[in-house]
Protein backbone atom coordinates (compact mmCIF):
# COMPACT_ATOMS: atom_id res chain seq x y z
CA UNK A 1 0.00 0.00 0.00
CA UNK A 2 2.67 2.29 0.83
CA UNK A 3 3.84 2.24 -2.62
CA UNK A 4 1.00 3.88 -4.03
CA UNK A 5 0.76 6.63 -2.45
CA UNK A 6 3.22 8.26 -4.04
CA UNK A 7 2.10 9.87 -6.44
CA UNK A 8 3.15 12.23 -8.92
CA UNK A 9 2.27 15.55 -8.85
CA UNK A 10 4.34 19.18 -10.11
CA UNK A 11 5.17 19.55 -5.73
CA UNK A 12 5.63 16.09 -5.30
CA UNK A 13 9.75 16.62 -5.65
CA UNK A 14 9.43 18.91 -2.93
CA UNK A 15 9.43 16.10 -0.18
CA UNK A 16 7.58 15.03 2.31
CA UNK A 17 7.12 16.47 5.92
CA UNK A 18 4.50 14.25 8.33
CA UNK A 19 3.89 10.44 7.20
CA UNK A 20 1.55 8.85 8.82
CA UNK A 21 0.93 4.99 8.49
CA UNK A 22 -1.75 2.75 9.71
CA UNK A 23 -3.13 4.67 12.45
CA UNK A 24 -5.57 3.44 14.66
CA UNK A 25 -7.52 5.42 17.40
CA UNK A 26 -10.46 3.56 19.53
CA UNK A 27 -12.28 4.74 21.90
CA UNK A 28 -13.79 2.85 24.78
CA UNK A 29 -17.57 3.90 25.06
CA UNK A 30 -20.58 2.62 27.10
CA UNK A 31 -22.99 0.14 25.99
CA UNK A 32 -25.26 -0.57 28.89
CA UNK A 33 -25.75 0.89 32.45
CA UNK A 34 -23.07 -1.56 33.76
CA UNK A 35 -19.18 -0.37 33.67
CA UNK A 36 -18.77 -3.70 31.97
CA UNK A 37 -20.86 -3.35 29.08
CA UNK A 38 -18.30 -1.10 26.69
CA UNK A 39 -17.34 -1.63 23.08
CA UNK A 40 -14.47 -0.53 21.13
CA UNK A 41 -15.38 2.64 18.89
CA UNK A 42 -12.55 2.37 15.69
CA UNK A 43 -12.93 6.42 15.45
CA UNK A 44 -9.37 5.99 13.15
CA UNK A 45 -9.17 2.44 11.34
CA UNK A 46 -5.57 1.74 9.51
CA UNK A 47 -5.06 5.46 7.55
CA UNK A 48 -2.34 6.59 5.69
CA UNK A 49 -0.98 9.54 4.24
CA UNK A 50 1.90 11.89 3.51
CA UNK A 51 1.67 16.03 3.91
CA UNK A 52 4.34 17.27 1.80
CA UNK A 53 6.16 20.36 2.05
CA UNK A 54 4.36 23.16 0.76
CA UNK A 55 1.26 21.35 0.15
CA UNK A 56 -2.26 21.48 1.35
CA UNK A 57 -3.66 18.21 1.85
CA UNK A 58 -7.63 18.60 2.19
CA UNK A 59 -9.61 16.40 4.47
CA UNK A 60 -12.96 15.51 3.66
CA UNK A 61 -16.38 13.40 5.24
CA UNK A 62 -19.38 13.48 5.98
CA UNK A 63 -19.60 14.59 9.97
CA UNK A 64 -18.65 11.74 12.53
CA UNK A 65 -15.99 9.81 10.26
CA UNK A 66 -13.27 10.99 11.98
CA UNK A 67 -11.56 13.85 10.61
CA UNK A 68 -11.07 15.78 13.97
CA UNK A 69 -9.85 12.27 15.61
CA UNK A 70 -7.21 11.97 13.02
CA UNK A 71 -5.87 15.45 13.09
CA UNK A 72 -5.84 15.55 17.31
CA UNK A 73 -4.31 12.17 17.09
CA UNK A 74 -1.42 13.14 14.09
CA UNK A 75 -0.27 15.85 16.61
CA UNK A 76 -0.24 14.10 20.05
CA UNK A 77 -3.40 15.42 21.71
CA UNK A 78 -5.35 12.32 21.08
CA UNK A 79 -3.85 8.86 21.92
CA UNK A 80 -3.16 6.45 19.55
CA UNK A 81 -4.10 2.53 19.48
CA UNK A 82 -1.53 1.52 16.31
CA UNK A 83 0.36 2.77 13.35
CA UNK A 84 3.00 5.50 13.15
CA UNK A 85 3.66 9.11 12.61
CA UNK A 86 7.12 10.42 11.38
CA UNK A 87 7.70 13.97 11.60
CA UNK A 88 10.67 15.53 9.58
CA UNK A 89 11.75 11.78 9.07
CA UNK A 90 11.67 11.20 12.80
CA UNK A 91 8.80 9.01 14.58
CA UNK A 92 6.45 10.60 17.29
CA UNK A 93 4.30 7.65 18.19
CA UNK A 94 7.05 5.43 19.50
CA UNK A 95 9.91 7.67 19.63
CA UNK A 96 11.46 9.61 21.76
CA UNK A 97 9.57 11.99 23.74
CA UNK A 98 11.42 15.18 22.25
CA UNK A 99 9.79 14.12 18.93
CA UNK A 100 6.53 14.78 19.87
CA UNK A 101 7.85 17.63 21.25
CA UNK A 102 8.92 19.23 17.95
CA UNK A 103 6.28 18.00 15.94
CA UNK A 104 4.07 19.91 18.39
CA UNK A 105 5.97 23.26 18.40
CA UNK A 106 6.39 23.25 14.40
CA UNK A 107 2.45 21.98 13.93
CA UNK A 108 0.01 24.42 14.64
CA UNK A 109 -3.98 24.61 14.88
CA UNK A 110 -6.66 26.10 13.96
CA UNK A 111 -9.79 25.17 15.28
CA UNK A 112 -13.63 25.65 14.38
CA UNK A 113 -14.96 27.55 16.35
CA UNK A 114 -12.55 31.26 16.38
CA UNK A 115 -14.19 32.73 19.60
CA UNK A 116 -13.42 29.54 22.04
CA UNK A 117 -10.34 29.03 21.57
CA UNK A 118 -9.14 32.49 22.27
CA UNK A 119 -8.82 33.17 26.08
CA UNK A 120 -11.14 36.01 27.11
CA UNK A 121 -9.33 37.41 29.63
CA UNK A 122 -5.57 38.25 26.98
CA UNK A 123 -6.03 41.09 24.44
CA UNK A 124 -5.62 40.17 21.62
CA UNK A 125 -1.89 41.15 21.45
CA UNK A 126 -1.07 38.88 24.37
CA UNK A 127 -2.79 36.01 22.75
CA UNK A 128 -0.21 36.16 19.75
CA UNK A 129 3.02 36.65 21.26
CA UNK A 130 1.88 33.81 23.26
CA UNK A 131 3.75 31.30 21.50
CA UNK A 132 6.48 33.06 21.21
CA UNK A 133 6.75 33.91 24.55
CA UNK A 134 6.90 30.31 25.46
CA UNK A 135 9.20 28.87 22.88
CA UNK A 136 11.16 32.10 22.15
CA UNK A 137 11.40 34.14 24.94
CA UNK A 138 15.16 35.16 23.89
CA UNK A 139 14.09 37.15 21.10
CA UNK A 140 12.93 39.32 23.67
CA UNK A 141 9.85 42.03 23.98
CA UNK A 142 10.52 44.93 21.54
CA UNK A 143 10.99 41.95 18.96
CA UNK A 144 8.06 39.96 19.94
CA UNK A 145 5.83 43.06 19.72
CA UNK A 146 7.05 44.01 16.16
CA UNK A 147 6.70 40.32 14.74
CA UNK A 148 2.86 40.09 16.33
CA UNK A 149 2.15 43.67 14.74
CA UNK A 150 3.21 42.48 11.25
CA UNK A 151 1.31 39.25 11.88
CA UNK A 152 -1.67 41.15 12.77
CA UNK A 153 -1.84 43.39 9.48
CA UNK A 154 -0.83 40.03 7.57
CA UNK A 155 -3.95 38.73 8.41
CA UNK A 156 -5.76 41.83 7.77
CA UNK A 157 -5.99 43.19 11.26
CA UNK A 158 -4.00 46.19 12.68
CA UNK A 159 -2.17 48.05 15.42
CA UNK A 160 -5.69 49.16 16.63
CA UNK A 161 -7.04 45.82 17.47
CA UNK A 162 -4.02 44.81 19.25
CA UNK A 163 -4.98 46.01 22.88
CA UNK A 164 -8.86 44.62 22.24
CA UNK A 165 -10.18 41.40 23.36
CA UNK A 166 -12.02 39.04 21.72
CA UNK A 167 -14.87 39.21 22.69
CA UNK A 168 -15.35 42.72 20.94
CA UNK A 169 -14.26 40.77 17.62
CA UNK A 170 -16.47 39.14 14.57
CA UNK A 171 -16.42 35.22 13.94
CA UNK A 172 -14.03 36.46 11.20
CA UNK A 173 -11.82 38.57 12.79
CA UNK A 174 -11.21 35.92 15.77
CA UNK A 175 -10.59 33.43 13.63
CA UNK A 176 -7.62 35.64 11.65
CA UNK A 177 -6.64 36.35 15.00
CA UNK A 178 -6.40 32.25 15.31
CA UNK A 179 -4.48 31.90 12.10
CA UNK A 180 -2.04 35.43 13.87
CA UNK A 181 -1.55 32.64 16.78
CA UNK A 182 -1.00 29.81 14.46
CA UNK A 183 1.19 31.71 12.37
CA UNK A 184 3.57 33.67 14.59
CA UNK A 185 6.16 30.69 15.12
CA UNK A 186 6.57 30.26 11.74
CA UNK A 187 5.36 26.46 11.43
CA UNK A 188 5.87 23.81 9.18
CA UNK A 189 2.45 22.30 9.25
CA UNK A 190 -0.99 24.15 10.25
CA UNK A 191 -3.97 21.85 11.02
CA UNK A 192 -7.09 23.44 10.30
CA UNK A 193 -10.23 21.73 11.65
CA UNK A 194 -13.17 23.21 9.72
CA UNK A 195 -11.65 26.72 10.12
CA UNK A 196 -14.63 28.26 8.19
CA UNK A 197 -17.52 26.19 9.13
CA UNK A 198 -19.06 28.22 11.98
CA UNK A 199 -18.34 31.40 9.83
CA UNK A 200 -21.19 33.24 7.83
CA UNK A 201 -20.59 32.19 4.14
CA UNK A 202 -20.11 35.59 3.05
CA UNK A 203 -17.18 35.61 5.55
CA UNK A 204 -15.89 32.04 4.26
CA UNK A 205 -14.18 32.58 1.42
CA UNK A 206 -12.31 35.53 2.68
CA UNK A 207 -10.66 33.59 5.14
CA UNK A 208 -10.14 30.34 2.90
CA UNK A 209 -8.63 33.00 0.55
CA UNK A 210 -6.48 34.35 3.33
CA UNK A 211 -5.08 30.74 4.15
CA UNK A 212 -4.40 30.08 0.82
CA UNK A 213 -2.35 33.43 0.46
CA UNK A 214 -0.01 32.37 3.39
CA UNK A 215 0.25 29.14 2.37
CA UNK A 216 1.43 30.05 -0.84
CA UNK A 217 3.76 33.31 0.58
CA UNK A 218 5.36 30.80 3.39
CA UNK A 219 5.30 27.81 1.28
CA UNK A 220 3.40 26.20 4.53
CA UNK A 221 2.24 22.70 4.71
CA UNK A 222 -1.87 22.46 5.51
CA UNK A 223 -3.89 19.93 6.29
CA UNK A 224 -7.33 20.93 6.06
CA UNK A 225 -10.15 19.73 7.63
CA UNK A 226 -13.54 20.08 5.56
CA UNK A 227 -16.80 18.82 5.32
CA UNK A 228 -17.87 20.96 2.69
CA UNK A 229 -16.33 19.78 -0.56
CA UNK A 230 -16.65 23.69 -2.43
CA UNK A 231 -14.25 24.81 0.44
CA UNK A 232 -11.67 22.13 0.60
CA UNK A 233 -11.49 22.06 -3.49
CA UNK A 234 -10.74 25.95 -3.28
CA UNK A 235 -7.66 25.80 -1.21
CA UNK A 236 -6.36 21.97 -1.49
CA UNK A 237 -3.40 20.23 -3.65
CA UNK A 238 -4.66 16.96 -3.23
CA UNK A 239 -7.71 15.49 -1.46
CA UNK A 240 -8.27 12.57 1.33
CA UNK A 241 -11.75 11.73 1.25
CA UNK A 242 -12.74 9.70 5.03
CA UNK A 243 -15.60 7.09 5.87
CA UNK A 244 -16.12 5.84 8.59
CA UNK A 245 -12.52 6.22 10.15
CA UNK A 246 -10.97 4.61 7.18
CA UNK A 247 -9.49 6.42 3.78
CA UNK A 248 -11.77 5.88 0.53
CA UNK A 249 -9.97 7.89 -1.84
CA UNK A 250 -6.61 10.12 -1.91
CA UNK A 251 -5.73 11.95 -4.79
CA UNK A 252 -5.04 15.46 -6.86
CA UNK A 253 -7.72 17.51 -6.43
CA UNK A 254 -8.53 17.76 -10.07
CA UNK A 255 -8.08 14.05 -10.68
CA UNK A 256 -10.66 13.90 -7.15
CA UNK A 257 -13.30 16.50 -8.55
CA UNK A 258 -13.38 15.71 -12.57
CA UNK A 259 -12.86 11.96 -11.82
CA UNK A 260 -13.43 10.59 -8.68
CA UNK A 261 -12.71 6.46 -8.48
CA UNK A 262 -14.53 5.45 -5.70
CA UNK A 263 -18.53 6.33 -5.53
CA UNK A 264 -18.43 7.89 -2.20
CA UNK A 265 -16.46 10.45 -3.38
CA UNK A 266 -18.90 10.43 -6.58
CA UNK A 267 -21.59 10.61 -3.88
CA UNK A 268 -20.27 13.29 -1.91
CA UNK A 269 -19.79 15.38 -5.13
CA UNK A 270 -23.59 14.89 -6.38
CA UNK A 271 -24.32 15.80 -2.95
CA UNK A 272 -22.84 19.32 -3.12
CA UNK A 273 -26.34 21.91 -3.74
CA UNK A 274 -26.15 23.14 -7.31
CA UNK A 275 -26.70 26.65 -7.50
CA UNK A 276 -28.84 26.28 -10.21
CA UNK A 277 -32.56 24.68 -9.57
CA UNK A 278 -32.53 23.61 -13.29
CA UNK A 279 -29.34 21.91 -12.79
CA UNK A 280 -30.20 20.17 -9.71
CA UNK A 281 -32.98 18.75 -11.51
CA UNK A 282 -31.36 17.50 -14.44
CA UNK A 283 -29.13 15.88 -12.06
CA UNK A 284 -29.65 11.81 -12.96
CA UNK A 285 -26.98 10.71 -10.56
CA UNK A 286 -28.62 9.55 -7.13
CA UNK A 287 -27.91 11.80 -4.20
CA UNK A 288 -26.22 10.07 -1.11
CA UNK A 289 -28.93 8.25 0.77
CA UNK A 290 -29.12 6.50 4.17
CA UNK A 291 -27.86 6.95 7.57
CA UNK A 292 -23.97 6.36 8.46
CA UNK A 293 -23.78 3.02 9.62
CA UNK A 294 -23.18 3.04 13.47
CA UNK A 295 -19.43 3.42 14.21
CA UNK A 296 -19.58 0.51 16.28
CA UNK A 297 -20.88 -1.79 13.98
CA UNK A 298 -19.24 -0.87 10.89
CA UNK A 299 -20.51 -3.00 8.40
CA UNK A 300 -18.07 -6.43 6.94
CA UNK A 301 -15.45 -5.81 3.86
CA UNK A 302 -15.83 -2.13 2.46
CA UNK A 303 -17.75 0.46 4.97
CA UNK A 304 -19.30 2.18 2.40
CA UNK A 305 -21.00 -0.91 0.70
CA UNK A 306 -24.15 -0.41 2.78
CA UNK A 307 -24.99 2.76 0.80
CA UNK A 308 -23.20 2.33 -2.68
CA UNK A 309 -25.05 1.53 -5.77
CA UNK A 310 -22.05 -0.39 -7.19
CA UNK A 311 -21.52 -3.13 -4.22
CA UNK A 312 -21.92 -6.47 -5.12
CA UNK A 313 -20.76 -9.98 -2.93
CA UNK A 314 -17.30 -9.56 -2.70
CA UNK A 315 -17.50 -6.02 -1.31
CA UNK A 316 -19.51 -7.58 1.68
CA UNK A 317 -16.27 -9.93 2.52
CA UNK A 318 -13.46 -8.33 1.77
CA UNK A 319 -11.80 -5.03 2.65
CA UNK A 320 -10.29 -3.28 -0.38
CA UNK A 321 -6.89 -1.78 0.18
CA UNK A 322 -6.11 1.42 -1.39
CA UNK A 323 -5.11 0.99 -4.83
CA UNK A 324 -4.23 3.36 -7.89
CA UNK A 325 -6.24 1.43 -10.21
CA UNK A 326 -4.34 2.28 -13.48
CA UNK A 327 -4.49 6.13 -12.29
CA UNK A 328 -1.29 8.45 -11.79
CA UNK A 329 -3.10 10.83 -10.03
CA UNK A 330 -5.64 9.06 -7.26
CA UNK A 331 -5.79 5.55 -5.26
CA UNK A 332 -8.73 4.54 -3.89
CA UNK A 333 -9.81 1.77 -1.71
CA UNK A 334 -12.88 0.54 -3.89
CA UNK A 335 -13.41 -3.30 -5.69
CA UNK A 336 -15.85 -1.60 -8.50
CA UNK A 337 -14.14 1.88 -8.97
CA UNK A 338 -15.63 3.95 -11.17
CA UNK A 339 -13.45 4.75 -14.28
CA UNK A 340 -13.77 8.01 -14.26
CA UNK A 341 -16.43 10.53 -15.24
CA UNK A 342 -19.41 7.79 -15.76
CA UNK A 343 -22.10 7.87 -13.65
CA UNK A 344 -22.52 5.26 -11.14
CA UNK A 345 -24.15 1.83 -12.32
CA UNK A 346 -27.59 1.17 -11.41
N1 LIG B 1 -13.58 11.34 23.15
C1 LIG B 1 -14.37 10.48 22.48
N2 LIG B 1 -14.93 9.42 23.08
C2 LIG B 1 -15.71 8.55 22.40
N3 LIG B 1 -16.00 8.66 21.09
C3 LIG B 1 -15.47 9.72 20.42
C4 LIG B 1 -14.64 10.69 21.07
N4 LIG B 1 -14.27 11.62 20.15
C5 LIG B 1 -14.85 11.25 18.99
N5 LIG B 1 -15.58 10.12 19.16
C6 LIG B 1 -16.30 9.39 18.10
O1 LIG B 1 -15.37 9.12 17.07
C7 LIG B 1 -15.99 9.26 15.81
C8 LIG B 1 -15.25 10.30 14.99
O2 LIG B 1 -15.47 11.58 15.55
P1 LIG B 1 -14.78 12.91 14.97
O3 LIG B 1 -13.32 12.65 14.80
O4 LIG B 1 -15.17 14.04 15.84
O5 LIG B 1 -15.46 13.04 13.53
P2 LIG B 1 -15.50 14.28 12.51
O6 LIG B 1 -14.49 15.28 12.95
O7 LIG B 1 -15.22 13.69 11.18
O8 LIG B 1 -16.90 14.83 12.59
C9 LIG B 1 -17.45 9.61 16.07
O9 LIG B 1 -18.21 8.43 16.03
C10 LIG B 1 -17.41 10.20 17.46
O10 LIG B 1 -18.64 10.01 18.12
MG1 LIG C 1 -14.72 17.31 13.43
Amino acid sequence: MTATLTITSDIAASGTLLSVRDLAVHFRVKRGHWPWQQATLRAVDGVSFDVRRGETLGLVGESGCGKSTLARAVIGLTPVAGGSVTWRGEETVHGARRRLGALRREAQMIFQDPLASLDPRMSIAQIVAEPLVTHAPQLGRQEIARRVLTMLERVGLNAHHAARRAHEFSGGQCQRVGIARALIGEPGLVICDEPVSALDVSIQAQIVNLLRDLQRELALSLLFVAHDLAVVKTISHRVMVMYLGRVMELGERDALYHAARHPYTQALLDAVPLPDPALARAREVPLLSGDIPSPLNPPSGCAFRTRCSRALAVCATQTPALHAHGSPHSIAACWHPRTGGDPPAA
